[in-house]
This record gives C-alpha cells, structure tokens and sequence, in this order.
C-alpha cells in the first residue's frame, strides 16, 4: 500500500459525480492512497471501472455485498481523512442527523478522521433552509464544507450550486490532514537539463525535460515548503512562490549556492552538464569552415560542492540516470557526492526517466538503505522522495539553535553563502 494519507473517497448521486473521478486521479497523483465508496445514485452517474482503473483500491458500493462483513469500520477506522464529492442535499442530511442507509453513511459515522464534504446541487436546493441548517450543524461538528461554486448548473442554467474545482477540494482535504510534514522547510529544487553555448545558436544539452523536478517542487510546496525552483523548463509550478530560471550549468551553479546557505533541503534533480565549450564563438559557426574542433573544459559539479559544505541537519538528494549497474552507480555517486539520499533510475528502460510521464526509482539512503519505487507518475514518485526526505526530518531533525556558539558552527563557510 502507497505510504500517502487514506482517503476515503464519496461519491453521491449527482450530475457532478463525473468530476469526481478528477477528484480521485488528483488524489492518486497527490501520493494519496484513495479508497472510493460510490452509493447507488453514483453508479446512475458514472461507473465503477472508471474508479477502480484510477483509485487505489477497487470501488465499494455496498454494506452487505461484500466478502468483508464489517466494511464501513473498516473504512471509518482505517481512513486518515474523508471526502465526499459530490455530497447531494440527501447525503448532507442524512449525515447530519445520524442515518446510516449504505456504506458511505455508515462509513461517515464509524469514523474520527476529519470530513470534508463537497455539496453540489441547484441554486434553489442548496439555498433552501434545510440543506443550510444541516451544513450548520455539520460545520458546527468540526465538517469542513467546500461551498459550491456559481456557474453553469445540469439543465444549462447558470446560479450557485456547481461543485468546486477539484483543486479546492484536494487542497482541503490535505488542509484537514493537519500541518503538512515540510510546513515551514525552505526547500531549493533544481529541474530541467542545462545549456551549454557553443555559439550564438547552438549548444551542448541533454534529454531532461524538468517533468520530475517540476512534480517534486509542486509536491513540497503542497507539503508546506517554502519552495525555490531553479530550472530550465519551461514547465508550470503552481504554488512554488520563487521559480528562477537559468540555462547553463554556471547559472546553475550560481542560482543554487546563492540559496543553499539557508535550504532545510536542497534537491539536484536537474540535469547539469559535465563539461561546456571552453570559448563561446560570438558569431554563428559557419559550414565552409569545415567540421570545428570543441574544446571543453568541466564545468563544478554543484551537488559534490554542496556535500563538501553541507551544514548540521541539511538534507542533499542528488540523482542518477543510468543505463548500466544502476546501483554501483548510485552508491557510489551518493558516497562521492555527500548526498543523504539518491534518487537512481535506468533511463534505458521503457516509459522511464526523460521526457516520459511516468518513472521508476530507487532511493538509495546514506544509511544503507534502498527503496524501490515501481513504476507510477512523476508526481507520484515526487511524494515518495519527498517521504523519504520527510522521514530524514523525524529522525535526524535539525539542531535547535539555543546560543551563539552553536550559531557559529551551524553558518556555512563562505564561499557557499
Ligand atoms: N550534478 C551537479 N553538478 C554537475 C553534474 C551533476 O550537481 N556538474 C548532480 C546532478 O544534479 C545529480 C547528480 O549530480 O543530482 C548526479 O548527476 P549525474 O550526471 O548522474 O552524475 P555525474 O557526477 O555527472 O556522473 P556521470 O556523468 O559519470 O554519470
């Protein structure tokens, strides 16, 4: 089973339901391990299979079809938080006053883990005086509501009633998991493969397309950190405040030692060049010239830089894509580098590592340790380095800071601030 938070996934019978299915693919993206629970009026709406091909675990439907004869504590026990989207005027009411017809109300009620309900409805039942009172009385019982939406309703008109984006919805159901593992952690992520000039046109590069190093940084500023992204992509990154772009490994360099000295975590997921032109031509290289000679010379490898002055309780995560003895490799570049952690993949393999969407890992720990991570998307594999970065957090945490002495030993040689 994925580490992530359980979720318990509702899902009601309401023309919304199909945005449920956004709802759980997010989810699943998001490191979570959802469980749908789809009622009867759901599956009038949308199908089973859909869930079950996105979800963690196979849809349930039914207090009594099931091999398990107890499934809604079960569910209500074992999940971390539930979400109910879309949650019809029935269900709220249902909920509010303590009936349990089906699986998901008795689910709702064999629970103490936090509930995040997602009404959707029509302009006219959503502002009629017994849904209001039975979100009171939810609210008023510790429920977070996600308010509807106004926009196009089921029938074309438009009013207040549309479920909210999927967005909202999985930010609060993370918000009721309680603070995020990285709150506060200033995190510097680098992405993308560098760009070394040989002339005004051309240049040195590699197949990185910073999808990984994007998903990581989205995933760490989701998990509370205080996130800067230092990356040649082009990429979106919602919700990391400070996105400095650069092209080449110097730039690289630069960008990453003028943060290190204040990053909780520093993660090299970037795809940095080993060597670049010794001299950058000014003018395009012509053809008649006949086939030019490229000196190069090395440029600093960052992450080795950042091991050699890595301060008490910084955590350093490099990678390695390889395509041969991935694990002599990664060990090897871990031990070298100073890293605490090293993220290794086999880019030869089939749908891993560049420019795919999914990737296959192992992490690979200073203390020995390595932990495969089979083949899931970037995102899903950002949230389990970043479990692993995490965990590091719980066991070594970094010194508290009582007196000036200890100050002293903790500030980075210069060279690095
Ligand atoms: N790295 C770096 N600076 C460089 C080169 C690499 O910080 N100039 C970092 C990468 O971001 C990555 C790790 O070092 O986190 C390993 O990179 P990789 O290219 O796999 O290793 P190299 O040391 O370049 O070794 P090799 O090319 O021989 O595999």
């Amino acid at each position: 089973m994925q580490p992530g938070p359980r979720v318990v996934l509702g899902v009601t019978g309401g023309i919304a339901a199909y945005k449920a299915i956004e709802v759980c693919r997010r989810l699943v993206d998001a490191g979570a391990h959802v469980q749908p629970v789809l009622t009867q009026g759901a599956l009038r709406f949308v199908g089973e299979t859909t869930f079950s091909a996105l979800a963690s675990e196979p849809v349930k439907t039914s207090l009594w079809s099931e091999s398990d004869p107890i499934p809604h504590t079960r569910l209500g026990q074992g999940a971390d938080v539930i979400v109910v989207a879309p949650a019809t005027a029935r269900l709220l009411a249902d909920y509010a006053t303590g009936r349990s017809n089906d699986l998901l109300t008795a689910t709702l009620l064999a629970t103490r883990a936090p509930v995040v309900v997602c009404p959707a409805m029509h302009t006219e039942m959503w502002e009629h005086p017994a849904v209001q009172e039975n979100l009171a009385t939810l609210r008023r019982r510790g429920v977070v509501v996600v308010d509807p939406e106004s926009g196009r309703l089921a029938g074309g008109d438009i009013g207040h009633g549309r479920l909210a984006d999927p967005t909202r919805i999985v930010n609060a159901v993370f918000a009721a998991l309680g603070p995020p593992d990285l709150d506060g952690v200033n995190m510097v992520v680098t992405a993308g493969g560098t760009r070394e000039a040989i002339d005004p046109v051309r240049f040195i590069g590699n197949r990185s397309s910073g999808k990984q190093g994007h998903a990581l940084a989205v995933a760490a500023a989701r998990r509370g950190a205080r996130v800067t992204l230092i990356t040649t992509a082009s990429l979106p990154a919602p919700g990391v405040s400070d996105v400095v772009a650069v092209v080449s490994a110097a730039e690289m360099h630069d960008a990453v030692m003028a943060r290190a000295a204040s990053a909780d975590v520093v993660v090299m997921a970037a795809a940095v060049a080993d060597f670049r032109p010794v001299t950058v031509a000014d003018h395009k290289i012509k053809k008649a010239g006949g086939p030019p000679e490229i000196r190069l010379e090395p440029t600093v490898d960052i992450l080795a830089a950042l091991g050699r002055h890595k301060r008490a309780g910084q955590i350093l995560v490099g990678f390695a894509a390889e395509t041969t003895d991935v694990a002599t490799h990664a060990r090897s570049k871990l031990e070298a580098k100073g890293a605490d952690l090293l993220v290794a993949n086999d880019v030869s393999a089939p749908a891993t590592g560049f420019e795919h969407d999914t990737n296959e890992v192992i992490i690979y720990g200073a203390d020995g340790t390595a932990t495969p991570v089979p083949m899931t998307t970037k995102e899903g594999v950002a949230e389990r380095i970043l479990d692993a970065v995490a965990g590091l957090r719980l066991h070594s945490p970094p010194p508290r800071i009582d007196n000036p002495d200890q100050q002293a030993q903790t500030t980075p040689p210069k060279e690095q601030q």
